[in-house]
């Protein structure tokens, strides 16, 4: 009988399963913060934009992770260097990239809170298991530190190299995030492919303030007569592919009704995270009755 192949995802799942605690735990903290930011309204939601990356069109946390990893991976080759020539200066630049590395988690470590309370809940177990990893290098590049400063290197140099493998398992599991549940990835379509107008609805079955969801060329767009101007964007979410058109209209924009992302009628663009991608946006006609769209232009 053939040796049965066994996938590092396939025993990392086994493990994470065996922990129930990580998926109810997560999702109450997922449900918790996520609730604290709309609760604290524009200041809350000030912050969240800040630390999701809704300001930089792109996720903020993965961004801030090169920081931390690069700063501790980087300190363990000084200290492996400090070890072959027992210079000075690589024991010092071992130990200021451990402070660094771990000055950068901070921050690091909100982005990655704020992104996971709007976390899909398939992926709150993974999400989970990456945050108490993460913590758990925290906790040991501390004590490295403090071991350090208090002229214990050996003990230094052990919790750093625990650290470092807790802090790689951790960012092999943020890449599954990514690669494999999608999160912080773009969803849906671009608006590039209509290039020509095409009708899409009869314009007396538009109602005022009710968002509609056509499917155009396989693309779905969500369409709204919004103060009698009709509104055309794409009607997946780009943050995790909610349904638009199901959403909360707010002024000239729609509130998402999964994570709620905001996102400006007239041009698509984000006006609140969890999103950091803008929606395929569309210019509207009537001609003869009927609601006619193309693409405005591609929204990055
Ligand atoms: S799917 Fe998450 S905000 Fe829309």
């Amino acid at each position: 009988m053939p040796a049965r192949v066994v996938y590092t995802d396939e025993v990392v799942n086994t493990a994470i399963a065996r922990i129930p605690v990580l998926r109810k735990a997560g999702a109450e903290i997922r449900h918790t913060v996520h609730s604290a930011v709309m609760k604290t309204g524009p200041v809350g939601r000030f912050v969240a934009d800040l630390l999701h990356g809704t300001w930089l069109g792109h996720p903020l946390h993965p961004v801030l992770t090169d920081i931390t990893i690069g700063a501790w991976f980087f300190g363990s080759v000084f200290d492996l260097l400090a070890a072959a020539t027992g210079l000075r200066r690589h024991r010092e630049a071992a130990d200021r990239l451990m402070e660094i590395g771990a000055m950068s988690a901070v921050p690091t470590a909100l982005a990655g809170l704020t992104d996971y309370s709007t976390i899909k809940q398939e992926a709150v177990e993974h999400g989970a298991a990456h945050a108490l990893l993460n913590s758990l290098a925290l906790t040991l590049y501390l004590g490295s530190i403090r071991a350090r400063h208090t002229r214990n290197r050996t003990l230094g140099l052990i919790l750093s190299g625990i650290g470092l493998q807790m802090m790689l398992i951790s960012a092999w599991l943020g890449g599954e995030l990514v690669y494999k549940h999608r999160i912080g990835v773009r969803h849906g379509q671009r608006s590039g492919k209509l290039d020509h107008w095409t009708s899409v609805i009869r314009a007396d079955e538009l109602l005022e303030s009710q968002p509609v969801r056509v499917d155009v060329d396989e693309m779905p767009v969500m369409l709204v007569r919004r103060y009698d101007q009709i509104y055309a964007i794409g009607a997946t979410c780009a943050h995790a592919g909610g349904p638009l058109e199901q959403g909360k209209l707010v002024d000239h924009c729609i509130q998402c009704p999964w994570h709620d992302s905001v996102y400006d009628l007239r041009t698509g663009g984000r006006v609140h995270g969890p999103t950091t991608y803008n929606q395929p946006h569309f210019r509207t006609q009537v001609v003869n009755g009927w609601v006619q769209i193309r693409a405005a232009e591609i929204n990055d």
